[in-house]
């Protein structure tokens, strides 16, 4: 039987009833919405509706049930209960009976669903934590093994300059930082408990809200119960960290599917991230990084979708709510999946250092060191930028890098040039001279690798 029998004569249409239900998605929050009513039931003992010896009855029902709930959470969907609420509370009737039909006084799925979601989303923000710092401690030893494998850098998919696949690592390591300070700022936000605001205008019961927000482990109670009932801004920052963290993840895919085509051919992926070809029998396709770059396009839907829902909606609660709750779940669930999928691509990945510094020395990567050679002997930097281009149309008109030209022929761009250019065009200075902070002189690379591990530890 619905919750809400009493005012009607006619059963809902199936049709209705299949549309209007949600427990199939939002048996999720079993858990919180039994702890929650577990604290519920303490906060109805403060304000005599509920006596110390049937608040002991009804907290027992509830442990049972969570019992029941973590052993096999799939199970609840196959009851025909509207949501994950009336299913507790019709659960909680079954075991105590009658009394079981007190702990709804003061109470509305209003503020419980709220309440149940919130909690949930902290659950999730701890896993997606861990799971972001554990994917930096994986970038991290990567970076670590690498320090010496030189590869180019680009920009406009061009090479560009010389760095080093720990420096290209360690770019990915201060993104995943961010997200994991996105959350951080998200959790604080979130951190306040709606539970006690009843359906809108706050409950008739005197209860004390900071005593229950602290029971359930909240930092505060909400201070407006309108917007308590109403406010979904966490389901919009997590989605939106969960966003920007899977553009992070789609970038990080994009690169290593690039270095690991047969054109670049700098890292070789283990198979066990690979799949093959029902066709064609020499190839290893990266799947799971064309998946985790794929399912980015998801997260960033959910996120459009949820704030299409909410756009204009009147306070306070209205239906159109519960579409929160199925673009969270799976945003939030691909995000973590995505993250442990890049942490294994990096368990298994293998830097080709040769085909990378063969590459680093192709495509005139040091060009700007011939710059800044021409700026060190006096010449301004404008005009040694135009010099070493057309340095560069020489040299590829001869098929050769910079350093393969002769003294004599550098000299015939500027007089300025002499022997001692040589060195100072090799990968090693190219690399040694970017030594300001986050610059990929090796000296550099190697403080980044201590600090992130300290951070990290
Ligand atoms: N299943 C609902 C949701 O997820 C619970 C709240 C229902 N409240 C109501 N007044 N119908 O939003």
């Amino acid at each position: 039987m619905a919750l809400w029998g009493g005012r009607f004569s006619q059963a809902a249409d199936l049709r209705f009833k299949q549309l209007n239900d949600s427990l199939r998605f939002d048996y999720r929050l079993a858990e919180q919405d039994i702890i929650g009513s577990i604290a519920w039931s303490k906060a109805l003992v403060t304000v005599n509706v509920l006596s110390v010896a049937e608040q002991q009855q009804l907290e027992q029902a509830l442990d049972l049930l969570l019992q029941q709930v973590q052993a096999d959470p799939a199970a609840i969907v196959n009851s025909d209960a509207e949501d994950i609420h009336s299913w507790v509370e019709q659960q909680l009737i079954a075991q105590v009976g009658d009394l079981g039909k007190k702990l709804h006084t003061g109470r509305s799925r209003n503020d419980q669903v709220a309440t149940d979601l919130k909690l949930w989303c902290k659950a999730q923000i701890t896993l997606l934590q861990q799971a972001l710092r554990q994917l930096q401690q994986m970038l991290v030893e990567t970076a670590e093994a690498n320090q010496d494998a030189v590869m180019p850098g680009y920009t406009h998919l061009q090479r560009a300059q010389p760095v080093t696949f720990a420096h290209w690592c360690l770019a990915y390591v201060e993104m995943l930082a961010r997200d994991e300070t996105r959350l951080q700022d998200t959790l604080t936000r979130l951190d306040v408990s709606p539970l006690g605001c009843g359906a809108l205008a706050g409950t008739a019961y005197p209860i004390d809200r900071e005593q229950l927000a602290e029971w359930l482990g909240f930092a505060a109670a909400t201070r407006n119960s309108l917007d308590s009932v109403s406010d979904r801004d966490h389901v919009l920052e997590l989605l939106s960290n969960a966003a920007i963290s899977m553009i992070h993840l789609s970038r990080f895919a994009e690169d290593l599917i690039f270095f690991n085509s047969g054109e670049a051919a700098f890292v070789e992926l283990s198979d066990r991230v690979t799949s093959g070809s029902s066709l064609m029998p020499q190839k290893k396709n990266p799947d799971a990084l064309e998946l985790i770059r794929g399912k980015s396009g998801r997260v960033q839907g959910a996120l459009t979708g949820m704030m299409m829902t909410l756009k204009g909606l009147p306070l306070a609660y209205n239906k159109d709510m519960q579409e929160d709750k199925e673009g969270l779940f799976d945003a939030l669930d691909t995000w973590l999946d995505c993250l442990q999928m890049a942490a294994l691509v990096l368990d298994g990945l293998q830097v080709k250092r040769a085909r990378c510094q063969e590459a680093a020395q192709q495509g005139y990567a040091n060009a700007t060191e011939l710059a800044d050679y021409l700026v060190a002997k006096g010449v301004p930097f404008r005009e040694a930028h135009h010099i070493v281009g057309a340095a560069v149309v020489e040299a590829i008109a001869q098929g050769k890098a910079l350093e393969q030209l002769t003294l004599a022929e550098l000299q015939k761009f500027s007089p300025v040039i002499a022997q001692d250019v040589y060195p100072s065009l090799s990968l090693q200075s190219c690399l040694e001279k970017r030594a300001a902070k986050g610059g990929v002189a090796p000296e550099q690379v190697a403080a980044a690798i201590e600090q992130a591990k300290q951070r990290l530890c």
